[in-house]
Parts: structure tokens; sequence; C-alpha cells
């Protein structure tokens, strides 16, 4: 990879993976690197532009970024913070292209990439092709796997905590017999699950 880019790369490192998506900007600059070659697109547009892409995530509250994969979360809830991704991510990457004096043709173009990277429909040229794809190339990476079964699993153990602090408020349940036959059902699906997990792995 050429110096700037590594420069680059080591500027948007505090940014990267705040989404519970540990190797999600290593993995996709694997597949633009790749891709850029095979597919001859403009490395000097494609590889900047993935490796900043995301790093807007970090500017969210952590809730905030979670709410793409919360299955409760409006539909409008989740575009709104796409957009917000996207928007935080351009302010960003002005910011570190502007520190390695990237030329400034080049940064519009990757700006525009950026800005609309989840959102945009349709592809607008091949070098922004390449970054979406090597961007969706995640989900079906192993790491990408590995981070989506470890944010399930996450999710799960909240939902436990949940009802069982449910199940201990005051004035819920009447007896102590209902309340004691609730936390030990809550015990055994627990144990359940653990075990259905155990032997999918
Ligand atoms: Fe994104
Ligand atoms: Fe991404």
């Amino acid at each position: 990879m050429k110096e700037i880019f590594n420069k680059i790369w080591e500027l948007a490192l505090p940014y990267q993976d705040k989404r519970d998506d540990a190797g999600h900007a290593k993995t996709s600059l694997k597949y633009a690197l790749k891709l850029v070659d095979l597919e001859k697109g403009n490395e000097d547009v494609v590889i900047p532009a993935i490796i900043l892409h995301d790093v807007g995530w970090s500017q969210l509250p952590e809730e905030r970024r979670l709410i793409i994969f919360d299955p409760r979360a409006s539909e409008e809830d989740k575009r709104e913070v796409q957009l917000e991704h996207q928007t935080e991510s351009v302010k960003l990457a002005v910011k570190i292209l502007r520190k390695v004096n990237y030329s400034p043709e080049l940064t519009d173009e990757i700006l525009e990439i950026i800005s609309q990277h989840d959102t945009r429909k349709g592809f607008i040229s091949k070098n922004e092709g390449i970054v979406r794809d090597a961007d969706k190339l995640w989900r079906t990476s192993k790491e990408g796997f590995t981070a989506s079964e470890a944010r399930a699993k996450k999710r799960e153990a909240k939902r436990f905590k949940l009802i069982e602090e449910g199940l201990n408020k005051a004035d819920y349940i009447y007896s102590k017999t209902a309340r004691q036959i609730a936390l030990a059902d809550l015990k055994y699906w627990e144990k359940q699950k653990r075990h259905d997990e155990a032997s999918n792995s």
C-alpha cells in the first residue's frame, strides 16, 4: 500500500470499528485492495474512501450507533442514523485528507462517495461501486459473521437481564412462589440457549 494510504490509515484508526464491528475497517480495506486491482479502479480514490467511509460512527453516542442492529428500531430511526454517520464521516474525512495534503480534486470524489455510501440508490461510478462492494463483502466475511454473532449474544444477554430485573421489581409479582417459578424458568431458558449455542458452534 502507498505511504500516503498508510498515513491516512493511521490517522483514521482511533475512529474505526465503533459499532461492535471489530475488523470492519481492516476487512473492507482488504477487499477494496483486491477489487480495485481486479476491476481496474483508481486506487487514489478507492483506498482513502474505504478507509474513511465509516469513521463518522465514532461521533455518535453508543446507543445511536447500535440502533441499526436493533430489531425494535423503526425504519426512520435507522435511516436517520445512517444519514448521520455518513455526514460525520465526511466531516472527519475532510480533516484527515487535508492533514495529509491530499489532492483537492481526488478529495471531492472521495467525499462524494462517502456521503451516501449506505443510502444511495444505484452506482455513480466504478470507483464508487468498488468502495460499496468492498464494504458489503464484510457481511459475508469471517470477521463480519463473528462480529454479528457476538452482537447477537450481547443483545440476548441484555434481554435476559431485563426480564430478570422486571421480575424482581416490587409489586410486579404477587407471590414469592410465582417469582421463584419465573426465575427458575428464566434460568432454564438461559441454560438452554447456551446449550444450543455450544452445540451449534
Ligand atoms: Fe457506513
Ligand atoms: Fe462500512
